[in-house]
């Protein structure tokens, strides 16, 4: 349990600024697509909650949703992730091992019975394949969601079933949301690995207003998954005027044409990338010379070649 009271008394003893506090809040206020004037409302929420006790558990992964989270190496929303929550279990990050391990489970559970966050990163096996502790991943995952007050699906894998659920799916791996049916919010932030930023933002949206925001259909925050990454791509008006590259390493993809016709399956893939950016807004898979893979829809490993142009 953390000693520090608010998380920005945490963020003090971290040794960031006022400046830095209040530039992450309005840096998260703009991404959330809310109004500047939120931005000292998001400020007191941060200066008056506890960082709110969170479970982190991993099935069928490749660790990249955590990793992506922690390879920012300046102040960014990115690595604040890991600040703004206490962190109480999490099979790759913690320390303990063994029965240690699960006791802190247990303990933080029944110290937050009701209030703690659940995080889930991958898709769950069906049959007995990846134990922990000696227990199928299914039934580990309806334990701790029993408590929780909500719980976030991170990636592709969790939110959808992603690479170990493509065909044949030799698991029997099923989604968070089709594993669970219970009533606790479901919040899908997919991706391969998703964006940061959104799980920022999403936590910070619950800390300021004491709700989860806006979802769509599928349970996706419609701040970072209203519009498709076509929507934004810095190389549109190509598209719009029929400039298409047809080769990685032709005078089109030189000039920034659009990657349509090299697979490029932005026009259907719902997700933030070309506005919110990757390493701290450097840049996005279409501004780097590579089309959009479709890593934040349903069944993308499933769709055919991923350089295939689309019909
Ligand atoms: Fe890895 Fe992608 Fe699955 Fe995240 S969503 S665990 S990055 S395969
Ligand atoms: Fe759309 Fe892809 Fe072309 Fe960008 S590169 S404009 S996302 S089709
Ligand atoms: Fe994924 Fe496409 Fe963004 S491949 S990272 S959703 S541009």
């Amino acid at each position: 349990m953390s000693t520090f009271p608010t998380i920005s008394e945490y963020w003090q003893h971290q040794g960031m600024s006022r400046r830095d506090f209040l530039q992450f809040c309005a840096m998260t206020a703009a991404t959330m697509a809310l109004p500047i004037t939120m931005v000292s409302r998001i400020a007191a929420a941060l200066e008056n909650q506890a960082r709110p006790a969170t479970i982190w558990l991993n099935f069928q992964d490749c660790t990249g949703c955590t990793e992506s989270m922690m390879r920012a190496d300046a102040p960014s929303l990115e690595r604040l992730l890991f600040d703004l929550i206490s962190l109480d279990y999490h099979h790759t990050l913690q320390a303990a091992a063994g029965e240690l391990a699960e006791l802190a489970r247990t303990q933080a559970m029944a110290a937050n019975e009701g209030n703690y966050l659940l995080i889930v990163e991958g898709s769950i096996p069906m049959d007995h394949y990846a134990t922990l502790a000696g227990r199928s991943g299914k039934d580990l995952l309806l334990e701790v969601a029993e408590g929780a007050q909500a719980i976030i699906a991170i990636g592709t894998c969790a939110s959808y079933g992603g690479i170990a659920r493509a065909y044949p799916n030799p698991t029997g791996a099923k989604s968070v949301g089709e594993w669970l049916t219970n009533d606790k919010p479901l919040i899908n932030i997919p991706g391969c690995p998703p964006l940061p930023v959104a799980i920022t933002g999403v936590i910070v949206h619950f800390l300021t207003f004491g709700e989860w925001p806006l979802l769509d259909n599928l349970q996706r925050p419609l701040a970072f998954f209203g519009r498709t990454v076509h929507d934004r791509c810095s190389r549109r008006a190509f598209y719009e005027k029929g400039l298409f590259a047809s080769r990685f390493d032709d005078q089109g993809a030189k000039k920034g044409w659009c990657l349509y016709q090299l697979g490029c399956k932005g026009p259907f893939t719902y997700n933030a990338c070309a506005t919110t950016k990757w390493n701290d807004g450097v840049s996005f898979p279409m501004e780097a010379g590579h089309g959009c893979l479709g890593c934040s829809q349903p069944h993308f490993w499933d769709n055919d070649s991923f350089y295939r142009p689309l019909s």
